[in-house]
């Protein structure tokens, strides 16, 4: 087999990638070691910054996401007892925050790829990459044979735990790392939405985020510590910790029956570069943040853009200046990305070894970011999206 451009990974960057580079004429392979059902029933993110939903209108695969989507002007950020509405829209000329869940934009991705006749081939095991120093190829398993796909690229969306990453020699690569001292325990309830806007609360024992999937499936998270396992966690105790952290006068906190109960790691991570001769890392397999303020695929669509648009420089002029700079322009945005991701996460979350003056510095700071127009921007600026490079 032979493609102009090989992609590792069936996530949000390996299938936009994949698309954005149809549109330009540009063929590309797709393989994937899980199934299309795990890949479109694996629940995760779910909110779009206005980028990534006006990306994804322009390359004709946002009919369903404006049907479907839930556009909220703001969020609400609750502390000390009060609720304070951070109205985004109005704040960014007009930038909404949009729910729509990951496996959602997965979905629509993979019907446009194959409506349009392209490959994806899921079930590809053993996934090994050879040359890409000059000549390279995806070798791996795929319907009980081996299988050499020859390509001028590949492309490795194959997330954090990928093998595409260790095929940069390890000596050419840098890495950042961050820990935190505490993980989320998501649940998804049939419930309906307990507020008509997320919810991030920040209280003494803890942060909550009350977060919604759809009119009758609400997605919500508590600050756990990231040894618990999901064992540790009874209905009970689920929910006593949630109407503590989102209680709030004359407020009710929607409760129903729990459907899946997950521990979500923490952790911030870059390898730079993100690129080595004829390989190029695209979201998580490059960079990872901590979910707070909820950037992860959308940094990952960030930089397909500027890969997608790299590529079809090559292709239309053998122009390859675009190509080199690929990961310097990535690492621009992904950077602030991590820097604002950190900072959510530091702003609302109770750190282990936490002082007295570390609780009232970060009360000090969420009054600030409610009560001032210049903090609030800066929040609003980067949940909603920066724009792309
Ligand atoms: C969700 C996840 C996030 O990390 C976030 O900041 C907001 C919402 C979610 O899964 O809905």
């Amino acid at each position: 087999m032979r493609t102009q451009v090989g992609i590792v990974g069936a996530g949000p960057a390996g299938l936009l990638l994949s698309h954005l580079l149809h549109l330009q004429g540009i063929e590309s392979i797709i393989v994937d070691n899980r199934g299309r059902a795990e890949i479109e029933a694996t629940i995760r993110a779910g909110v779009l910054e206005q980028g990534t939903v006006d990306l994804l209108t322009e390359a004709g695969v946002g009919e369903r996401l404006a049907r479907e989507a839930f556009f909220h002007r703001g969020i609400y950020l609750r502390f000390g007892g009060g609720t304070h509405h951070i109205d985004m829209q109005a704040l960014t000329g007009g930038k909404r925050v949009t729910i729509y869940p990951q496996h959602e934009v997965l979905r629509d991705l993979i019907r446009a790829r194959l409506d349009a006749g392209g490959t994806i081939l899921f079930e590809a095991n053993d996934v090994v990459l050879e040359d890409v120093d000059a000549d390279p190829a995806i070798v791996f398993r795929h319907g009980g044979k081996t299988q050499h796909l020859a390509c001028d690229f590949i492309a490795g969306c194959d997330g954090s735990h990928g093998t595409c990453r260790s095929a940069i020699p390890q000596a050419l690569v840098a890495r950042y790392e961050r820990a935190y001292p505490f993980a989320w325990f998501g649940i998804l309830v049939e419930a309906p939405p307990s507020s008509d806007e997320l919810v991030y609360a920040s209280h003494p024992r803890g942060f909550a985020l009350l977060s919604t999937r759809s009119p009758t499936l609400q997605r919500m998270y508590l600050q756990c510590d990231p040894h618990d396992r999901v064992e540790d966690w009874a209905d009970d105790r689920i929910w006593d910790e949630l109407r503590a952290r989102t209680a709030s006068d004359g407020w009710v906190l929607e409760e129903g029956r729990i459907t899946q109960k997950i521990v979500v790691g923490m952790r911030s991570f870059v390898a730079e570069p993100m690129q080595h001769r004829r390989l190029f890392l695209a979201g998580d397999a490059a960079h990872v943040v901590p979910p707070t303020g909820a950037k992860g695929l959308n940094l990952a669509v960030a930089d397909v853009r500027v890969l997608s648009r790299a590529l079809e420089r090559f292709y239309a002029r053998g122009d390859r200046a675009a190509l080199e700079d690929y990961s310097r322009s990535c690492l621009r945005r992904v950077w602030k990305g991590q820097r604002f991701s950190w900072w959510m996460t530091t702003l609302l979350h109770r750190g282990a070894g936490d002082s007295a003056f570390d609780e009232r510095r970060r009360l000090a700071e969420l009054e600030y970011v409610v009560s001032s127009r210049h903090a609030s921007a800066a929040l609003a600026e980067n949940y909603v999206g920066l724009p792309f490079e």
